[in-house]
């Protein structure tokens, strides 16, 4: 018999990835994303179990342990990572809740393997939870698990965190499975989202797709005799892992080395993202490259490191993204290098935490540029690692973070002035004035940090705390 566990992480992808073909020590690879660095501390401390999917097409592995931290791999075929994850997920769902940046395909195939794969990740999560367990659902993926998890066993307890936004009826109801949808999440005992203005959005959703009634946060369900929380739960990075990173004399000594290789500007401007058209790299590329042209920023001067991780590769729009970003690096460094020192250094690789931390040390300007974005933890990561009060963040208005880091330079990253502006604003901000806003930004942070953000979801759901998050 399996062993069950009082706390199940349901999600996507596994903490880990398996990398085919790697040495035996490097099979399993931290998995991208937020979610990651959210959840690990909770389950560590917690000492529960993680479902997910390895990240690997027809992979079949059994439960493992990743220092000491039990994961229970969830097999996808090539199919479901067609069908479910890039088609449904990331062709239908990921862009209609990021406002229709690119446009949302609807196929009723998808749908049947999003429903099919729900359902399995909803299985396997129920064959380890023990009586009355708390199974914590995360992300858009797994809309439909909650309803599901409490059709079979209604003793458990059941959260669900949506990372991403949650768009506008106006939007929302182009989806074929809207009501599917609704329902599915009702199924929570709480359902959370990154905002204010997400938690309003679903809970109109459900206003207008059901005959529920809503109260405040609350929505009621008198025929099961319970009640749903939808309200924000704004989420965090673990700051006291990045402020120790940052104290550490190596990393200290890789930033300036970073700095060094790129040539010692006076200026160095970072952008840290997946390589998703949400993130806003093109607009941010074309208000660089115009305030070389307009001769606001001089070449000499000013370095942009662009990390843009790799990213839902064989998704057409995501190819195309690409393409386009790279012709764009290629425009402005074509225009404005000088032998060996090209004003921006694009780097289409993931690095561990301790090197990022050495380029947010190295980075005067983090630029975070998204078109819409659940949260961006990038924005977090900067301040928390910036314990020398330096550096100014450029921070979109469409990010889930700028309701939190008003001390930014806050954008609207479609305004191709506004962004070359704020830019403009964040490279010439004095270092009295960098200190004032890192030191509010960074209290915010601190205070608020992933372990504040767990206790506050487990709490709501465990019905002690409702509190302010
Ligand atoms: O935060 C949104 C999210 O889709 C996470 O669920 C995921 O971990 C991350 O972005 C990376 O995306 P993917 O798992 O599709 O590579």
């Amino acid at each position: 018999m399996r062993p069950a566990y009082d706390l199940v992480v349901v999600s996507n992808r596994l903490p880990v990835d398996y990398q085919p073909g790697a040495a035996d020590s490097e099979q399993w690879r931290p998995s991208p994303g937020g979610l990651v660095t959210a959840l690990e501390p909770v389950l560590r401390e917690r000492g529960g179990v993680w479902v997910g999917w390895p990240g690997v097409a027809d992979l079949e592995v059994g439960p493992f342990e990743i220092d000491g931290m039990p994961l229970i791999p969830v097999p996808l075929s090539e199919q479901d990572v067609e069908r479910y994850y890039e088609g449904m997920a990331n062709g239908t769902l990921w862009p209609l809740y990021h406002d229709v940046i690119v446009s949302p395909e609807y196929h009723r195939q998808w749908w049947e393997a999003y429903l099919e794969v729900n359902r399995r990740f909803a299985e396997a999560a129920l064959a380890v939870a023990a009586p009355g367990a708390t199974v914590w659902v995360h992300d858009y993926q797994l809309q439909l698990v909650p309803r599901m998890l409490r059709d079979a066993r209604p003793d458990l307890v059941i959260g669900f965190f949506n990372h991403i936004p949650f768009p506008a009826h106006g939007l929302f109801s182009q989806l074929p499975w809207r009501r599917q949808i609704v329902e599915g999440l009702l199924g929570a005992d709480v359902v959370g989202f990154q905002r204010t203005a997400d938690a309003s959005n679903f809970r109109r959703a459900v206003q207008r797709l059901t005959h529920l009634r809503i109260r405040g946060d609350l929505i009621e369900l008198p025929q099961e005799g319970r009640e749903v929380l939808a309200r924000p739960f704004p989420i965090s990075i673990d700051a006291g892992a990045y402020q120790e990173l940052a104290k550490r004399p190596d990393i200290w000594a890789r930033a300036k080395e970073i700095r060094r290789e790129l040539g010692d500007p006076k200026v160095v401007l970072l952008g840290v993202d997946r390589l998703d058209y949400t993130k806003g790299i093109l607009h941010r590329l074309k208000a660089f490259g115009e305030l070389l042209e307009d001769g606001d920023l001089d070449v000499a001067d000013v370095a942009l490191v662009q990390i843009a991780a790799p990213s839902r590769e064989r998704v057409e729009s995501y190819k195309h993204l690409r393409e386009e970003v790279e012709m764009m690096v290629s425009r402005v460094n074509g225009d404005f290098s000088s032998l060996g020192r090209p004003p921006i250094t694009y780097l289409h690789q993931g690095y561990p935490r301790d090197e990022m931390v050495a380029f947010y040390l190295a980075a005067d300007v983090m630029l975070v540029t998204a078109l819409r974005d659940g949260m961006n933890l990038v924005a977090k990561e900067y301040v928390a690692s910036r314990v020398d009060l330096h550096g100014a963040l450029v921070l979109s208005e469409f990010a889930g973070a700028s309701d939190e880091l008003r001390q930014a330079v806050l954008v609207n990253p479609h305004d191709i002035d506004g962004l070359k502006a704020g830019i403009l604003q964040a490279a010439r901000m004095p270092p009295g004035e960098q200190a004032r806003r890192m030191k509010a930004m960074r209290r915010r942070v601190i205070s608020h940090d992933v372990q504040r953000w767990s206790a506050t979801f487990l709490g709501a759901l465990s019905g002690e705390n409702r509190g302010d998050g």
